[in-house]
């Protein structure tokens, strides 16, 4: 069994589907901790009402987001994690990180990347005026959403649609290709050549 550590700022709507994946069987892992860098995340609360370590780290409390990062990445260690998922953790992770846990960390981002990187996947792929967006899964590396991609899914965008609408149809979609990929990895059947992420057998 893999020991997977989640990082969410906010909702934690991605954690809450891992969890219940987890908990369904369909995901050949555990979390183990779940990390905030803010106090009220319910993140944090859906952790802590299945008993799951739930960890408030305050970025106040450190000099700067290289020594933020050094405690995490020793909370991690600790953790003896396998995989870092982020689940909407706000922060920019410093290559000391990136570098701590090489293809080891997994970030979901609301667009189908290459396309619309950064806050406001949605909001910029709805304002560029597409007819498709979604959601992808990557490995993370030092650049910005820029990892070897996973998986990725597409979400038509319709006439009616809002910002709104159309958020909460790609939220649907990550709930489910999110558990899917994190048990991808737990199976060790993902492997990573160059920019290319390959399942295998
Ligand atoms: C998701 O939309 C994800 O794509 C982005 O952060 C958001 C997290 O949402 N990286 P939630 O906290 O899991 O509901």
């Amino acid at each position: 069994m893999k020991r997977i550590v989640v990082l969410a700022s906010g909702q934690g709507t991605n954690l809450e589907a891992i969890l219940e994946a987890v908990e369904r069987g369909e995901v050949a892992g555990r979390v183990v901790m779940v990390v905030s860098d803010r106090a009220d995340a319910p993140a944090l609360k859906r952790a802590g009402k299945r008993g799951i370590k739930a960890l408030f780290m305050n970025p106040k409390d450190f000099k700067d987001r290289f020594d933020y990062d050094r405690a995490l990445i020793k909370e991690i260690i600790t953790a003896q994690a396998d995989l870092v998922v982020l689940a909407g953790f706000m922060r920019l992770l410093s290559p000391l990180f990136i570098e701590a846990f090489p293809m080891q960390i997994m970030n979901i981002h609301p667009s189908i990347l290459p396309a619309f990187p950064g806050t406001d996947g949605v909001e910029q792929a709805f304002n560029y005026g597409v007819k498709v967006t979604g959601c992808t899964v990557h490995f993370v590396d030092e650049g910005l959403d820029s990892g070897p991609v996973i998986l990725q899914e597409t979400v038509p965008v319709i006439q009616q649609d809002t910002i709104d609408t159309l958020h909460q149809r790609i939220h649907a979609t990550e709930h489910r290709l999110f558990p899917t990929a994190i048990d991808l990895f737990c199976r060790d059947k993902l492997k990573v050549e160059g920019r290319r992420c390959y399942i295998v057998d």
